[in-house]
């Protein structure tokens, strides 16, 4: 049904944040959109880029790999893919199949993110981006900054994710805390012994 491809939940050919600007870098950053796996990353010239996020040899998450150059070597069996999706090295082979390949996706920078486009490239268009001063984010001294999880006070980059320091889910606001503390306070009640 228009204007969702089949299998789809969301409208593909449009703009979405993949990640704040100043989260890119020359580290492998792996994000699922739209349910599909994707990694970001800067080039060695800098230019942010956003290409398909599993090896399509044995599908190794490539956002577990690591660049050589701009090129992402897989870390299982070590194909390399460049930045524009096209397979460049198979160890021990010396003919590279040009049709090997992995997506790449339209990355651009504007504000304080990085939008992505997951839908037909060739509709990408700039002029969709959101006026950044007509939603109000323009705002002098206006940074990105991680979420910080209320439990440990240790920072993460989703609310939605298991705090990587203290090994709890993150609670964005006081509400979201008072429920995971009742949620915790039930569960151990449940499970404490019958005396
Ligand atoms: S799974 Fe990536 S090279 Fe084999």
């Amino acid at each position: 049904m228009y204007p969702f491809r089949e299998g789809s939940f969301a409208v593909r050919n449009g703009w979405y944040v993949a990640a704040f600007r100043n989260e890119l870098g020359r580290d492998l950053l792996a994000r699922t959109i739209l349910n599909q796996p994707v990694v970001l990353y800067r080039k060695e010239d800098g230019e942010a880029v956003a290409v398909g996020g599993r090896c399509p040899h044995r599908h190794f998450p490539l956002g577990k790999s690591c660049l050589k150059g701009d090129a992402i070597v897989c870390g299982y069996h070590g194909i390399a893919f460049g930045a524009d999706g096209r397979c460049v090295d198979i160890p021990s082979q010396d003919v590279v199949p040009r049709a090997y390949k992995i997506p790449t996706y339209p990355l651009v920078e504007h504000g304080l993110w990085a939008w992505i486009w997951m839908g037909d490239a060739d509709k990408a268009d700039v002029a969709l981006l959101p006026d950044l001063e007509e939603i109000g984010v323009t705002a002098a001294g206006m940074t990105a900054r991680p979420f910080m999880c209320r439990r440990c006070k240790g920072a993460t980059s989703c609310s939605t994710t298991i705090c990587s320091t203290c090994r709890t889910l993150p609670s964005s606001t006081p509400a979201a805390s008072a429920r995971w503390k009742m949620r915790r306070r039930l569960k151990n009640w449940s499970s404490a012994p019958d005396f």
